[in-house]
């Protein structure tokens, strides 16, 4: 049964000549020909459109919205994997876009999760120097996070180590339609995982002027929770719009101060450096993962606030916080296996958002603000750590 549309939201990122809108609703993928005949003026010729194998359902009813308005439409399959993620995986997606005699002005439609979209996405910015790309999230982090302000790339292995999105280029999207049906098909796992980026959004929210983010979180969260289709409309239209406003004001994450898009790096170093260690690696079968990217976020957070009050930056109830709605999203509040504190640090200085072997964390401020701190004491950072490792914390 076709479900019933809800109104959709829309949300733009307002990039001068590369402006572009976020629209979220739900049969938005069935709606698909309409949408690019909107941002394109006309239905494209030819589209490519790239899915993983987890999306296959979502992928044909794009495909079959396309092929029926009179698009033709050629695809390729990639497998959603951090190690398959890959300089390899782009070529062979490039050689069938060639293959496809894909022109100047026919688009890359990605549907599926962030990885999908970044290889896609960087597929796209690559290809005849660059085509359009039209993200089809499907994921909710996706939704509310990598869909949205044109980072693209694949991972680079580097002497037997992943570095995480090593290459890769800025391509904004020409249209971003982030379809809500589509998180029916997402284990509670993955869902729950998805939360780590809007809490984090709403830990950030007062940089833009929305300090009331998170509270509507934790108001919602039985709703959120259960997915009901109008409060997850709202929870991804206020994260969207936090991160179109970020965007908006520091595309290429160049600014030091004020809202940088560096701010969206909040409790990723530490999630990072939790990743490269090969107990909780991303494994080539998701469903195995040790740590999925957003369970990893959410103990990055907990030990970035951490950090923060051991600084003096917030008071200590923040902490609390946190935990709580992290451990009411169903997200993890520690881990085991982590290795001692040197060793740790060493793993964020790997990081590359590290400058001049300088490390640079996002610190929390008072009233939903963060800033961006160098070098901060090692002790403080050691806090952080030690509120995340398994059997050290008791409330
Ligand atoms: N995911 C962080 C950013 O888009 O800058």
């Amino acid at each position: 049964m076709t479900p019933r549309p809800h109104t959709p939201r829309t949300i733009r990122v307002e990039l001068a000549d590369r402006a572009y809108p976020v629209r979220i609703g739900n049969t938005l993928l069935a709606d698909l020909a309409a949408a690019l005949t909107e941002t394109f003026g006309t239905l494209p010729r030819a589209a490519f459109v790239v899915s993983d194998a987890n999306v296959q359902g979502h992928a044909a009813l794009a495909m079959q919205a396309l092929t029926s308005a009179g698009c033709r439409v050629e695809s390729a399959t990639i497998t959603a994997t951090e190690p398959q993620k890959s300089l390899d995986a782009l070529s062979r997606v490039l050689t069938e876009m060639g293959k496809a005699r894909l022109e100047r002005t026919d688009p890359v439609i990605a549907v599926g999760g962030g990885i999908t979209g970044d290889l896609a996405g960087f597929a796209a910015a690559t290809y005849r120097r660059g085509v359009p790309i039209v993200q089809c999230p499907t994921t909710l982090l996706s939704m509310v996070d990598a869909s949205v302000g044109g980072k693209t790339g694949v991972n680079l292995e580097v002497e037997g180590s992943l570095q995480k999105n090593m290459v890769g280029a800025f391509h904004q999207p020409a249209l971003v339609l982030a379809d809500i049906d589509t998180l029916a098909t997402l284990t509670d796992r993955q869902f729950r995982a998805g939360l780590a980026e809007c809490i984090k959004h709403g830990l950030l929210g007062g940089c833009t002027g929305d300090a009331t983010h998170r509270e509507w979180i934790t108001t919602n969260l039985d709703a959120i929770l259960a997915r009901q289709p109008e409060t997850l409309l709202e929870l991804i239209a206020r994260s969207v719009a936090f991160k179109a406003a970020i965007v908006a004001g520091d595309e290429r994450e160049l600014a030091d101060s004020g809202p940088s898009r560096a701010l969206l790096n909040l409790g990723h170093t530490f999630a990072h450096a939790i990743e490269t260690i090969p107990s909780l690696s991303p494994t080539a079968d998701p469903a195995d993962a040790p740590l999925l990217h957003g369970e990893a976020v959410a103990l990055g957070l907990i030990a970035a606030a951490t950090t923060s009050a051991h600084l003096g930056m917030v008071p200590t109830n923040l902490i609390d916080n946190i935990r709580s709605l992290v451990t009411r999203c169903g997200l993890p509040t520690a881990v085991a296996d982590l290795p001692t504190g040197d060793t740790l640090l060493s793993h964020m200085g790997a990081d590359k958002k590290t400058v001049g072997g300088v490390l640079r964390l996002i610190l929390l401020l008072p009233g939903f603000r963060a800033e961006l701190c160098e070098s901060p004491d090692h002790r403080a950072i050691g806090a952080g750590w030690d509120a995340i490792r398994a059997g050290r914390y008791s409330a």
